[in-house]
């Protein structure tokens, strides 16, 4: 028999420490009620804001959303416009709320095809941001799994030039180390909205040992109570530890 305290720590221990998202679906919301695509993105940013916020309440150390994929540059121009927008403009007004709220911001992918602006505006919310220890907050943007395990090759491929690395030492734990968000704690869920059951080129190595769910929910869709659920899941998933499943709800959202 566990005792209230003993199976609230129990709860906290199972809790996933990094969950990753696909934010995907936004164009069919909008598309469903008649709207042009865009709008989905602007409704999309609700629950970001909303994701973020039971994150923090739940007391999880890492998340990771996938916001721009290498791929997403094919779009028509007009939509990648339009979302070049959205990030600057979210850059802007959110950093600050961000950093009240002890968030470390931080971008993966290749940032170096945004604009100057952009450029800007990342370097100046990550500097804000970067001793916040409550939550980090990583968007993927220009970002591919695949890019990213050819990046770590190539820094190994120079360590052997200058002779810091031999190759013999090369394996999957010094490759690692060299993937993004290495200094983070494992991805241990992984969450795809809008129905479809792929990884688009999102974290790759990183996921080799995270649970995987997918989800019919439209991004726009996809609120604080709907993260709520696939964390209860996930814990739930494991074993309830003689708790009933309302108790282990009532101490994941309990303010951390
Ligand atoms: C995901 O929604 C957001 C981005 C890729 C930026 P989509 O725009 O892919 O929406 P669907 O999948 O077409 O509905
Ligand atoms: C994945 O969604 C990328 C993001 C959510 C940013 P996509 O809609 O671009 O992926 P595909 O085209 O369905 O593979
Ligand atoms: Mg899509």
């Amino acid at each position: 028999m566990v005792n209230s305290s003993e199976l609230e720590a129990l709860v906290n221990d199972s809790k996933p420490k990094h969950v990753a998202i696909i934010m995907d679906g936004n164009g069919r919301w909008a598309e469903q009620r008649g709207k042009i695509r865009v709008k989905g993105h602007h409704e999309g940013v609700k629950s970001v804001r909303q994701v973020v916020s039971s994150a923090l309440t739940m007391g999880i150390e890492s998340l990771t959303l996938f916001a721009f994929s290498s791929e997403n540059w094919r779009r028509p121009e007009a939509e990648v416009s339009v979302l070049m927008k959205l990030f600057m403009t979210v850059l802007t007004r959110e950093v600050k709320k961000l950093h009240k709220n002890q968030i470390r911001l931080k971008i993966i992918g290749d940032v170096s095809a945004f604009s100057p602006a952009i450029q800007a505006k990342i370097t100046e919310a990550e500097t804000l941001t970067r001793n916040n220890t409550k939550l980090i907050l990583n968007i993927a943007a220009n970002y591919g799994g695949q890019s990213d395990i050819a990046n770590a090759a190539k820094q190994i491929a120079i360590a052997v030039k200058t002779g810091a690395v031999s190759i013999d030492e090369i394996d999957d734990k010094m490759l690692g180390q060299h993937i993004a968000m290495a200094d983070q704690a494992a991805v241990d869920l992984m969450i795809r909205t809008g129905g479809d059951h792929r990884i688009s080129n999102f974290l790759l190595w990183q996921l080799a040992y995270a649970e995987l769910l997918f989800t019919d929910t439209l991004w726009p869709d996809f609120d604080s109570a709907a993260f709520e659920d696939a964390i209860f899941n996930f814990v739930n998933r494991e074993r309830r530890f003689g708790g009933t499943g309302a108790q282990i709800r009532a101490i994941l959202t309990k303010q951390q």
